[in-house]
């Protein structure tokens, strides 16, 4: 006969927004801890449109931990799932849930086997940060099923060491990873600039080009521009650090002219360190340049820039639009250059107003 006890199964479902950096990380100083070679930058963008939804179970029931994500499952063996789980047990309380005669202990978690089903509703490991969205998500819904009292100071430093953009997606708005000094990693930590109403007229859009997996992840291919390129000590010392300080300052200030053309050319550099590095890693593609090149243009005719772009490690734009007129004007360029249904088609994410589209007809 079936033993009651073994009956009972704990659910916990969190929902947690991808980011994307403006200035952004790219190498490590220690790869188990993930401690990165220089500061970052990013926004965190809308979780009503790109975000991973994370349930996780527990249950005397399961002998193993398991995880699906994308309704496939995955192997936990890597280090990176490991150090999160081992992070977050090790931080457990009492959890009691009367209704269904449940009572785990603080001492029950060592020996109790979670399941996590994880589903991303954007292009997993395409350049749009799905590992940021998805450990920030993994730690965040571990800590509620596990009754973790902790800040969102530690459960992000716990995500950084599941993925290091991810500890920047437990916070809102504009956010910064300090690389910090340390060996443990005590000092790299994700620090709020400001929230998300301190600059709420910018409009990101995504231009999906392609939502295949990339060939290289972002965590080799950064450890083979570490090994190899003669650029990227340059990058990490001397003008990342100057960055961080300019963009700061204009996103305090609002000042979109400035936060445009630091964007911009941080995307570009970093796209040159992978060029840099042996074999090249080719994140772009032809139509992300075609993008480039359509946004510089207008963005000269202009005389004031419209439209930041920048591209992570993938070939998928992201668009960041002064306000609501220019992206707009935007979405009306990327329609007429990128038609619908011809070889270049863009299945692009309108983020933060849908009624955009109804704008441009
Ligand atoms: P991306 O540009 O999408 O962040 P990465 O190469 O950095 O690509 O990371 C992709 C990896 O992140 C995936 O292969 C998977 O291991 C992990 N990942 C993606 N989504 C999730 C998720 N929802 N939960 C846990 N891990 C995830
Ligand atoms: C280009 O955080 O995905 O998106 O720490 O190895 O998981 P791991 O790498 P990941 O790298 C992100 C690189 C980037 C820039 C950024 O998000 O800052
Ligand atoms: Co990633």
């Amino acid at each position: 006969m079936a033993d009651e006890s073994q009956k009972w199964v704990l659910m916990v479902t969190a929902q947690t927004p991808t980011n994307i950096a403006v200035i952004k990380y790219w190498g490590k100083r220690d790869e188990n801890l993930i401690l990165a070679i220089n500061d970052s930058i990013s926004v965190t963008l809308d979780p009503a449109h790109l975000c991973t939804t994370t349930t996780v179970a527990v249950s005397p029931a399961f002998n193993q931990d398991r995880m699906w994500l994308n309704g496939k499952e995955i192997s936990l063996s890597g280090g990176r799932y490991q150090n999160c789980l081992r992070e977050i047990r090790a931080r457990a309380n009492d959890v009691e849930d009367e209704k269904k005669g449940i009572k785990i202990t603080k001492k029950d978690w060592e020996n109790l086997h979670v399941h996590v089903a994880s589903y991303n509703n954007f292009p997993t490991a395409a350049g749009l940060a799905s590992s940021a969205a998805g450990f920030a998500c993994l730690v965040y819904s571990l800590a509620k099923l596990m009754n973790v009292q902790e800040d969102n100071g530690m459960l992000s430093a716990i995500a950084r060491q599941g993925s290091g953009s991810a500890c920047r997606s437990l916070y809102g708005g504009f956010v910064k990873w300090v690389m910090g000094k340390e060996e443990n990693g005590s000092d790299s930590i994700a620090v709020p600039l400001v929230d998300e109403k301190h600059w709420d007229e910018l409009v990101i859009i995504i231009a999906v080009v392609c939502s295949r997996q990339k060939e290289t992840s972002s965590t080799s291919g950064m450890r083979e521009t570490v090994e190899t390129s003669a650029l990227i000590e340059h990058r990490a010392k001397e003008v990342v650090p100057k960055r961080i300080i300019q963009m700061e300052e204009a996103i305090q200030k609002r000042d979109f002219a400035t936060f445009t053309h630091l964007t911009c050319a941080d995307s570009n550099q970093f796209h040159a360190v992978c060029l840099d590095t042996s074999p090249p890693i080719f994140y772009m593609n032809d139509t992300s340049h075609r993008i480039i090149s359509c946004v510089e243009k207008w963005n000269r005719s202009e005389g004031t820039p419209q439209v930041a772009y920048t591209f992570d490690a993938g070939p998928n734009a992201v668009l960041i639009a002064r306000n609501r007129t220019s992206a707009a004007l935007l979405l009306q360029r990327l329609l007429f250059h990128f038609p619908p249904n011809s070889e270049t088609d863009l299945n692009s994410y309108v983020i933060g107003d849908k009624s955009l589209m109804e704008d441009i007809g």
